[in-house]
């Protein structure tokens, strides 16, 4: 990534050494370039520059709306999954028309708030929340537009909890369900059914899970047209990897991948839209912390930091792989660590045995890639308040997030006894 590196010995994000930043915001914060979000926007955007395409960024994977904003501004679109993600889509400046509607439980509140922000689809995964759907826009007198998430039943060869499009999979109407499914909504006034859509898991390192995915969507394409149901657009959802280094895989481009959308859908002539999260902000953006202690074992070296895995959940939750920098790389000796946080589990791991060179309690160490599914996913656990979140541009650096205090999250409960009287 060009947009990291080292500068007179110093990590440094576009123009601005980590440390400075670190010097007015203590650590851990998370760090992101601006100029890498958009050079990965820019990737999507050339590949299908000759498609009726909207990228509709997965909000999931990072949804500060400073990076929301500068994604809308390049032109994304918006894939949410709750009504809080809806509202932070519309915040930052994306149009009802450029939002989709994932996820296998939307309520009728959230429904409703979709049904006023005018959005582009529901992508519907069951036949209850069809029901739903139809129910609150005849109420409404509107027909909402909605498109079947598929499970096409295939392996995307990813980590078990990140896998979406396989049977034993909670989500999407089984593939072979779908003309039954398309029957049913069709004669539901409240509905107009506008596409078809799929997702079948995040991470995906190779291109076969999707072109099987694919083979399977253009086919009940094409046999869901001939049954007289309108599908205009084929939602292809997100999912292409990130190179996090330590498996040797590298995933395919957004050239590749459009490559294979070109060969899989040319003949459907239909519109398109993508839901890529992780691809477009995951290696834009850090984890920074600081060693808080070297605690020196008879067997390991145990490099304690201030980050936990209350803060980035990805290492603990599925054994993820993310590289390391610090500002002692190159010099000294190299030692195998075990680096891990604060919190009181064992699982709070970030790495072990990762070859670095030595570091002593002060020193900064920097987890990289962790621009997705990193922020978002942070806790309280251990009463840790959520840390900052900071955007460089070029040679300056903007508070996008302000670090919570330990008083503001106390507030929030009620003490007990909850008055004097009781108390007395
Ligand atoms: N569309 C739908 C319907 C999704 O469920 C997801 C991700 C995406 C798009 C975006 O997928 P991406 O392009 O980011 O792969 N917390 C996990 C990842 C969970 C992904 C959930 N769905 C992790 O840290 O690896």
């Amino acid at each position: 990534m060009p947009q990291f590196d080292y500068r007179d010995g110093h990590y440094a994000v576009e123009d601005v050494a980590v440390r400075d930043i670190a010097a007015t915001c203590k650590t851990p914060f998370y760090c992101y370039s601006r100029a890498a979000i958009e050079r990965a926007y820019a990737a999507y955007a050339d590949a299908f520059a000759d498609y009726d395409m909207q990228i509709c960024y997965a909000l999931k994977a990072n949804s500060n709306l400073s990076i929301v904003g500068l994604l809308a501004a390049a032109g994304a679109g918006a894939d949410v999954v709750s009504g809080g993600e809806l509202q932070r889509a519309q915040a930052a400046g994306i149009p009802g028309s450029r939002i989709v509607y994932s996820g296998v439980a939307k309520t009728v509140p959230e429904i409703e708030l979709a049904l006023d922000a005018g959005i582009r689809q529901f992508n519907v995964e069951s036949m209850p929340e069809l029901h739903a759907i139809n129910e609150t826009a005849m109420r409404r007198q509107q027909r909402a537009p909605v498109a079947f998430r598929i499970n096409p039943d295939v392996d995307a060869e990813t980590h078990e909890k990140i896998s979406t499009g396989k049977s034993e999979n909670k989500f999407g109407i089984p593939w072979h369900s779908a003309s039954d499914a398309y029957a049913h909504a069709a004669s539901l006034p409240g509905i107009e059914i506008c596409g078809i859509d799929m997702h079948i898991g995040s991470q995906i390192q190779s291109l076969t899970p999707f072109r099987n995915a694919f083979a399977r969507i253009a086919e009940l394409t094409q046999q869901l047209r001939d049954q007289g149901h309108a599908i205009d657009t084929i939602d292809l959802g997100g999912g292409l990897g990130v190179n996090y280094g330590g498996d040797g895989k590298t995933p395919p481009t957004p050239a590749e991948y459009a490559q294979l959308v070109t060969e899989a859908f040319a003949d459907l002539d239909c519109r398109l839209i993508i839901e890529p999260g992780r691809s477009l902000v995951g290696a834009a953006g850090m984890l920074v912390s600081t060693v808080i202690y070297v605690k020196e074992t008879a067997t390991l070296d145990f490099l304690i930091i201030d980050a936990a895995m209350n803060d980035f959940m990805r290492p603990s939750i599925y054994n993820a792989y993310h590289a390391i920098r610090t500002e002692r790389q190159g010099h000294g000796a190299q030692r195998p660590y075990e680096i891990v946080g604060p919190v009181c589990e064992t699982g709070d791991m970030f790495a072990r045995g990762r070859l670095l060179h030595e570091l002593q309690a002060g020193d900064m160490v920097v987890l990289e890639d962790a621009g997705a599914y990193g922020a978002v996913m942070a806790s309280t656990y251990n009463t840790r308040p959520l840390v900052p979140e900071v955007l460089v541009e070029g040679n300056s650096f903007r508070i996008i997030r302000k670090r919570v205090s330990e008083a503001a999250l106390l507030a929030l409960d009620e003490p007990w006894p909850a008055t004097a009287t009781e108390q007395a």
